[in-house]
């Protein structure tokens, strides 16, 4: 049976491929978004993709009064919650604006859903409010760690909000997911992700490297106790991690609770292995150097997903080759994202 969904943040990046994934499983879907770091052009292709309609909402998750005219007017199954500023260097500038964003926001919108007994949520988390790892894979039973980061704690800060909430009132249903590394984008090649200024994540720069906008990829660091001393991470494509909440939807309908997953492959990569990767997939050479660690950094990261598998029934399908393969398709189509 079909459901409507409340996608906030559904002009991003994930949010725009986890809207056009409800559409084709047959889903209405609702966008709240400030467009603050998107642009309403993301949706009109999610429309031309599916040839279905979106109904879109330019609102602030924090103005309470908007989110409540939008859930008296319709009638709201559940909700996917992406709205959240994510640039971690530019979390440390300005925290107070990354708190109030973050965590006020959330707090809102679960106020006005609970005004209007809507009580189901997934909720985008990361891999960074595990720290740096005492041990891989990483499992969600292990402690969180210590971010580095106003961005990382207020991720935290919200999981535990939304668990003391669950535990005040137990018919809400809240499906935590911890993303690992989101790359690729629709094979399409009509959406993808389309970064403000210099990209600080590794992907989108090998982009602009492959597509000319920059000259050379700097690989911070290639002394981490790793396989070729670069940095490792957990690599998902994004149609693997927007497929991953529809079935945390599904678990919504029968489970009420809090229940937390990894989205990752469980498979780390280092920065040369994409660049090479990259540069083999795609036929454009990615010059590089090694430059100094980012601070901040940790060595490696990687999930171990089977309580995603075994819960939810869902496991990452697309491999690296896949993910370089649909991250190119993007950006040669769009050189300059959705301005072109
Ligand atoms: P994104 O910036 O592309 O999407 C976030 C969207 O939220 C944007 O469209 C932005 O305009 C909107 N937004 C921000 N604040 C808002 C507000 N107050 N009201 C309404 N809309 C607002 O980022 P993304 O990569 O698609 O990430 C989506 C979510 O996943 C974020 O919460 C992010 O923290 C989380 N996440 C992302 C990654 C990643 O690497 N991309 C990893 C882990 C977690
Ligand atoms: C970063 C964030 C993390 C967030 C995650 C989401 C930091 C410190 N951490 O993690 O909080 O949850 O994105 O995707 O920003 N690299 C280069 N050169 C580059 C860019 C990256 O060598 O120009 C390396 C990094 O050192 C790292 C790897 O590539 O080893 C991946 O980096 P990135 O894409 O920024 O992701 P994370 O560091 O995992």
């Amino acid at each position: 049976m079909s459901s409507t969904i409340l996608v906030t943040g559904g002009a991003g990046y994930i949010g725009s491929h986890t809207v056009l994934e409800l559409l084709n499983q047959g889903d209405q879907v609702i966008v709240v978004d400030n467009l603050s770091n998107a642009s309403e052009e993301a949706l009109e292709r999610v429309k031309k993709i599916t040839g279905k309609h979106v109904v879109f909402f330019q609102a602030d998750i924090l103005d309470k009064a908007a989110l409540s005219q939008i859930f008296k007017h319709n009638q709201i199954d559940a909700v996917i919650h992406f709205a959240g500023l994510k640039a971690v260097g530019e979390s440390t500038q300005i925290p107070l604006t990354y708190y109030h964003n973050n965590v006020t926001g959330t707090i809102t919108l679960c106020q006005v859903m609970a005004e209007y007994n809507v009580k189901s949520l997934v909720f985008s988390s990361s891999a960074t409010v595990y720290g740096d790892p005492q041990a891989l894979p990483l499992l969600e039973s292990m402690p969180t760690g210590l971010p580095t980061n106003a961005y990382g704690h207020s991720k935290l800060m919200i999981e535990e909000i939304l668990r003391d909430l669950s535990e005040s009132d137990p018919s809400w249903r809240i499906v935590i997911l911890r993303y690992f590394n989101p790359i690729g984008a629709h094979e399409s090649g009509l959406i993808g992700e389309d970064p403000n200024g210099i990209p600080n994540n590794l992907m989108p720069f090998i982009t602009q490297v492959a597509v000319g906008r920059r000259d050379t990829l700097s690989i911070f660091g290639n002394d981490y106790n790793t396989k070729d001393g670069t940095g490792v991470r957990d690599y998902i494509h994004v149609v693997d991690l927007a497929l991953g909440h529809l079935k945390a939807l599904e678990k919504l309908k029968t489970d009420a609770g809090v229940f937390t997953y990894n989205l990752g492959t469980g498979v780390g990569y280092s920065v040369l292995e994409m660049a090479n990767t990259f540069a083999e997939v795609s036929g454009q050479p990615i010059p590089h150097q090694i430059v100094d660690r980012r601070p901040g950094d940790i060595a490696a990261c990687y999930a171990d997903a089977s309580a995603a598998k075994n819960d939810l029934g869902w496991t990452a399908q697309f491999d690296l080759k896949r993910m370089c393969k649909d991250s190119w398709r993007w950006q040669k189509n769009n050189p300059n994202g959705y301005k072109d």
